[in-house]
């Protein structure tokens, strides 16, 4: 009856969640789970920003929702979100958003030892202090508009920190911290602003690490994929990558009416990888 989901990425059909005409800024958005988000905002009705380092990929993905969604208006948004003046320049341009989805991160693989100061000082830049800057422009916005949705997208690291990653983890706990004090100020709006927490999800990068992996396998992706979740990520109960479609999914809902009573909530899309009750 119900039937396995297996979006490839950049797919997506239409759901109907009352957001024809809104404005959407998605971080990192020419990628992976960024991209997902903004391709379910847009096939919504949604005019997307789209965001990333590069001009020619946010174009490019400009042009592919142009064509998917040829009723909205997707911009190129491209600044590097860690850069004051990138950023000040974006604000500039687009002074008003109904939503803010702050989704753009880094994230690796790394032996405590070997993150210098150098590195956690980027981490902390890159996936908290950016979004933050987002956030203290924007929600004051929305706040006087008695409108808006913020949602910062996490990991299951934030709540499960698996040793791989520290400099990551911590950066990921912040957001969640962040995302719930922002909330307080919302109290009596029609402003929301709330995280979600995707577990391991099939972005491009993923998918070529994976390919990478088992490169000399003449077997499907698929029977790859397999072979990686039992070897690697055994206390994943989706024994599969989340596809994007099904993270930005849920961002649409979220973002939706339908959405309003998700407050300052940390919502888990982990696959069943954290198996806590809470
Ligand atoms: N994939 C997973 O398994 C997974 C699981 C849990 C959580 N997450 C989180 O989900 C988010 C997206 O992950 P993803 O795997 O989809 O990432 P991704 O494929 O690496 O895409 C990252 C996006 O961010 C942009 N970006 C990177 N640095 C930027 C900067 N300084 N300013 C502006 N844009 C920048 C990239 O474009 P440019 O390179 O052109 O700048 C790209 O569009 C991250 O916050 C990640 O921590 C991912």
């Amino acid at each position: 009856m119900f039937e396995v989901l297996n979006y490839s990425i950049g797919e997506t059909c239409a759901m109907d969640m009352n957001l024809l005409g809104k404005t959407a800024l998605v971080t990192g958005s020419t990628k992976g789970i960024g991209k997902a988000v903004a391709m379910e905002l847009a096939g919504e009705g949604v005019n997307v920003l789209i965001n990333g380092r590069s001009r020619e990929e946010a174009e490019r993905t400009v042009d592919e929702i142009r064509k998917a969604f040829p009723e909205t208006s997707p911009q190129a948004a491209a600044a590097d979100l860690t850069d004051i003046t990138q950023r000040e320049a974006l604000f500039e341009k687009y002074p008003q958003v109904d939503i803010l989805v702050n989704n753009m991160g880094i994230y690796e693989i790394m032996g405590y030892a070997d993150a210098t100061d150098e590195i956690w000082e980027k981490y902390f830049r890159t996936n908290v202090l950016a979004a933050n800057a987002l956030c203290r422009f924007y929600l004051p916005r929305m706040l006087e508009n008695n409108k808006g949705r913020v949602i910062f997208i996490a990991s299951e690291e934030a709540v499960m920190p698996s040793g791989q990653m520290p400099q990551y983890a911590v950066t990921k706990s912040a957001l969640l911290s962040l995302s719930r004090s922002l909330s307080r100020l919302t109290a009596g709006t029609e402003v929301t602003v709330n995280t979600i927490m995707p577990g391991p999800t099939l972005s491009e990068k993923v998918q070529q690490i994976i390919e990478g992996i088992y490169a000399a396998d003449n077997i499907p992706f698929a029977e790859k994929e397999k072979k990686f979740m039992a070897g690697n990520l055994p206390q994943s109960e989706l024994q599969r990558f989340i596809r994007p479609a099904e993270i930005g999914k849920l961002a649409a809902f979220i973002c939706s009416p339908y959405g309003a009573a998700f407050r300052g909530s940390a919502v888990r899309m982990d696959g069943g990888m954290v198996p806590t009750i809470y």
